[in-house]
């Protein structure tokens, strides 16, 4: 993994996210501990974020290395009418691993071509966001005991959620069985699907899920993403389509733990974050473990 840019979760291997889950918990148990020392680590966010940016920043702080970046392209000169290839080779001259979120799809793999300096993507579009990914698999593995075999139900927007189609990726070599909750203008995209056909998986989909709550290992809700809507008017009649409330988690499996990347808007009730099923605010801080293990992967410290 040293050098090696994470643009896609299928740049990886199992053998090698395998790796990243079992260095994680190395860092659950000692987070504080300075092998970077002498490493500067870039953050490029051209797009929102809190848990993604300020993880990948707490996870560098921890291990003893220095970040520079911004958080809002609008103070760069992107705003003059640099290109994203010259802000790259500059920031390269800069950092020794860039860490880059940006609104077209794409924009990190082509980041990566070019580079001198590894890639990691934080988010391109509705693409892909493969650290959450390894994260969302060390929660999974930590909840559940194992990866393998697993019902996961996927709810709310699997259009545009880029979380949802990493995570389907990473999955698929786990023998899991799918669910995909979703109204029909935000249904799971068919290349996705064709994904996992060609690979003999499972899945289901369904609009609704009360009736088969049941059966779920992990319910990942995702947020309808406003900001890949053309139509506000498409997003109006979206936004609300499910919202998970304690009283529907009655006859879940004991085991079963609810899952979001966040940030969420109304798709999980309040009152599910006092209930022993909600883990997204201890998967948040798995973040900072996981992003650990990427970057000291890649510079090769690990
Ligand atoms: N999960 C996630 O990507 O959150 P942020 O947008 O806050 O980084």
């Amino acid at each position: 993994m040293k050098s090696k840019s994470l643009v896609s979760i299928s740049d990886y291997t199992k053998e090698e996210y395998l790796k990243i889950l079992n260095l994680a918990a190395e860092f659950e148990a000692n987070p504080v501990q300075e092998i970077l020392k002498g490493f500067v680590v870039a953050t490029l966010f051209f797009e929102p974020s809190t848990r993604t940016r300020l993880s990948f920043e707490s996870a560098v702080n921890r291990l003893g290395g220095r970040i520079l970046g911004f958080s809002d392209a609008g103070t760069t000169s992107s705003t003059k009418g640099e290109t994203l290839r010259d802000t790259i080779l500059t920031v390269s001259n800069y950092a020794d691993l860039i860490v880059m979120r940006h609104p077209v799809e794409g924009g990190a793999r082509f980041a990566s071509e070019i580079s001198p300096v590894p890639i990691v993507n934080a988010g391109d579009g509705a693409n892909q966001h493969p650290s959450q990914t390894l994260l969302d698999l060390y929660s999974i593995r930590k909840t559940q005991g194992r990866l393998d075999n697993l019902n996961i139900f996927m709810i709310g927007d699997l259009k545009y959620g880029r979380t949802v189609h990493s995570l389907l990726q990473a999955l698929s070599h786990f023998n899991t069985t799918f669910y995909f909750i979703s109204p029909d203008e935000l249904k799971m995209p068919d290349e996705y699907k064709m994904f996992l056909d060609n690979l003999g998986l499972k899945y289901y989909e369904y609009k609704e899920f009360t009736d088969i709550v049941d059966k779920a290992d992990i319910i990942y809700m995702t947020r309808v993403q406003k900001e890949r809507f053309s139509d506000p008017i498409e997003y109006e009649k979206t936004k609300n389509a499910y919202v998970l409330r304690a009283n529907m988690l009655e006859n879940t499996k004991p085991k079963m733990k609810v899952l979001h990347p966040l940030p969420r808007v109304n798709e999980i009730h309040l009152d599910v974050d006092d209930h022993e099923s909600a883990y997204y605010f201890e998967q948040a801080q798995n973040g900072v473990y996981t992003r650990q293990a990427i970057i000291s992967s890649i510079l090769g410290v690990k």
